[in-house]
């Protein structure tokens, strides 16, 4: 176990964290910047985004008309600075991605091709084939291995985030008294040493939740982790309820996480249709297909209770398939790699936890309610998506976040300030290895099914206090293994999944309004 003292400590490297290394480092080349990260160096959702990046593109499109579909698919409990502010700052947050390298598709008249997807009104996603997250995660790492103040350790998993609770003399923490952050406790996963990394400013850009439900489009590490070391330091943290699902994940039992059929197919021109051939959404909303997910996704659920049936189809046959492969490569493949020939059959799929709007509550400049503790990308709440994320918004708010967070630590130099502050190392006295990590893995599973039976499109009271009750036992048990077992990944994980599901199923309860991608039966 080591003391390692950085300028600034970044948890996490998908797109957010990325950003703010990179412009932090380029700001400060005699400052250190730690980018840690739990996996491989690339492994994020950011890796596997396929649509792309909503940015007001097209000289016939507008930021108003962008700024009222936001508003729109948020169900207009968005806050309303905020979406201008992150759609306004747009076009040169992605301009700076671009002069790093980044490679986004052009059209026949040499322009930015411009993609649509639900809830938008115009063209103007911005993609790289059907692989943009991949084009944008190795473009921003590649500018990271080439600024040597950058300290990039891939397979260092954060446990916990450092604030007075852990600050010698182990002054307990008020709810009304400022909690400050020195840094992060870190597990190196090949030596399994616990280092206590001190840092002046620390920035928690750790991604998405979706593994707390047992079907989703995110990757193994989206366990939000971020989020659970925010809450247990008593960060702010709002509207977890609003989890958005993602209507058109590939059917396939068994398979995780569940492959993406980007909604950029549908803006490509595909349909949705029943076992009967029947396109449902004509009747559900004027935009039909491309009405906005959580219409969508709760439409597709609605069929799937009536019919009996386990997944609903997109139709993309009378569609130019010279094009459809031009545009989805990836998607093409991955059907035919299942004998699903796009051109002759029909896509199964079926909705599937995607992305979470709600997290750590951040102000304009991504501040989080405690000092010297930014949060920035999935992990945050800042008000863009409101009660329902517009399909892309999310890579743009990242984007735009990372900038302006950076921004602000560069002009105000007091973040930078060395703090005087005991911290005591990581303590783990008392733990022994565990014996059988089924008891952890059984765990995870068992929150899984809990939130996909009980907290999943639809909700209501019952199922959520039920759902309330159970998690309440599998946190007890949870938490008797923390205190006698020697820390793993695994473990931790399973701490902040078991958190996730509390706030989301709490915050849940206390919504009294059907609003964007929350339904429960008890608000209707
Ligand atoms: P991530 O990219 O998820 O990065 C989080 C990082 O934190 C990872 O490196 C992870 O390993 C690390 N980490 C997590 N926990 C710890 C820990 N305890 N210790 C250390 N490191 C940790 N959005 C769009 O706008 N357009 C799209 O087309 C689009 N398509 C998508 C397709 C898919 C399949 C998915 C899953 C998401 C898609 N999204 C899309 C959403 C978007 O990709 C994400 O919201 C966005 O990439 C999040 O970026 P991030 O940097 O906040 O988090
Ligand atoms: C997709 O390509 O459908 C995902 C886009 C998003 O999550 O915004």
């Amino acid at each position: 176990m080591s003391i390692i003292k950085s300028d600034i400590l970044i948890l996490g490297s998908g797109i957010a964290g990325l950003t703010i290394a990179i412009k932090t480092a380029m700001a400060f080349p005699n400052k250190n910047v730690f980018v840690v990260t739990k996996a491989d160096e690339s492994e994020s959702n950011t890796k596997y985004a396929q649509g792309g990046i909503a940015v007001v593109w097209d000289k016939l499109d507008s930021f108003e008309s962008h700024i009222q579909d936001t508003l729109k698919a948020g169900d207009y409990i968005n806050d309303l600075e905020v979406v201008k502010m992150v759609i306004e700052e747009a076009p040169e947050c992605l301009m700076k991605l671009i002069n790093w390298g980044a490679e986004f598709d052009f059209d026949k008249k040499g322009d930015l091709d411009l993609g649509k997807e639900g809830g938008h009104s115009a063209h103007r996603i911005i993609h790289h084939k059907d692989i943009t997250g991949l084009e944008i995660e190795l473009t921003l790492l590649d500018q990271i291995a080439k600024l040597p103040n950058i300290t990039l350790l891939p397979y260092h998993f954060a446990i916990d985030l450092i604030t007075e609770h852990h600050t010698e003399g182990k002054k307990i923490v008020s709810e009304d008294e400022p909690i400050n952050c020195y840094g992060a406790y870190i597990m190196n996963q090949k030596t399994q040493s616990i280092d206590t990394y001190v840092s002046s400013v620390t920035i928690v850009a750790t991604g998405g939740i979706g593994q707390v439900y047992a079907s989703t489009t995110n990757p193994t590490i989206a366990t939000g982790d971020g989020i659970g070391m925010a809450f247990r330091a008593k960060a702010k943290i709002t509207e977890m309820e609003f989890v958005q699902f993602h209507p058109t994940a590939l059917y396939r039992p068994g398979e995780s996480p569940a492959f993406l059929i980007s909604e950029a197919v549908r803006g490509f021109g595909a349909y949705l249709r029943n076992k009967e051939g029947n396109r449902f959404m004509l009747k559900v909303d004027e935009r039909a297909e491309l009405a906005s997910r959580d219409i969508v996704a709760r439409a597709i659920n609605i069929e799937l209770l009536k019919t009996g049936e386990e997944c609903v189809y997109l139709d993309c046959t009378h569609l130019d398939l010279t094009a459809f492969k031009n545009h989805f490569p990836n998607i093409y493949e991955k059907c035919l790699s299942i004998g699903v020939d796009v051109a002759k059959d029909f896509i199964p799929v079926v909705p599937a936890s995607h992305y979470l709007c709600g997290g750590i509550t951040v102000d304009k400049k991504g501040k989080t309610s405690i000092n010297n503790l930014f949060a920035c990308g999935e992990c945050s709440r800042t008000g863009l998506h409101g009660a329902n994320r517009l399909a892309s918004n999310s890579l743009l708010e990242a984007l735009v976040y990372a900038q302006n967070i950076a921004e602000e630590i560069i002009t105000n130099t007091n973040y930078l300030k060395e703090k005087l502050v005991q911290v005591p190392e990581w303590n783990e006295e008392g733990t022994t290895a565990p014996d059988e990590l089924i008891l952890i893995s059984h765990n995870r599973k068992m929150v899984q099914t809990i939130m996909s039976n009980l907290v999943a499109i639809v909700r209501s009271n019952e199922r959520l206090e039920k759902a309330l009750d159970q998690l309440n036992y599998l946190y007890q048990d949870t938490e008797k293994l923390y205190n006698k077992t020697k820390l793993s990944p695994q473990l931790c994980e399973l701490r902040n999944l078991n958190a996730i599901a509390f706030l989301i199923v709490t915050q849940s309860l206390e919504r009294k309004e059907n609003k964007g991608a929350f339904y429960s039966l008890d608000n209707l």
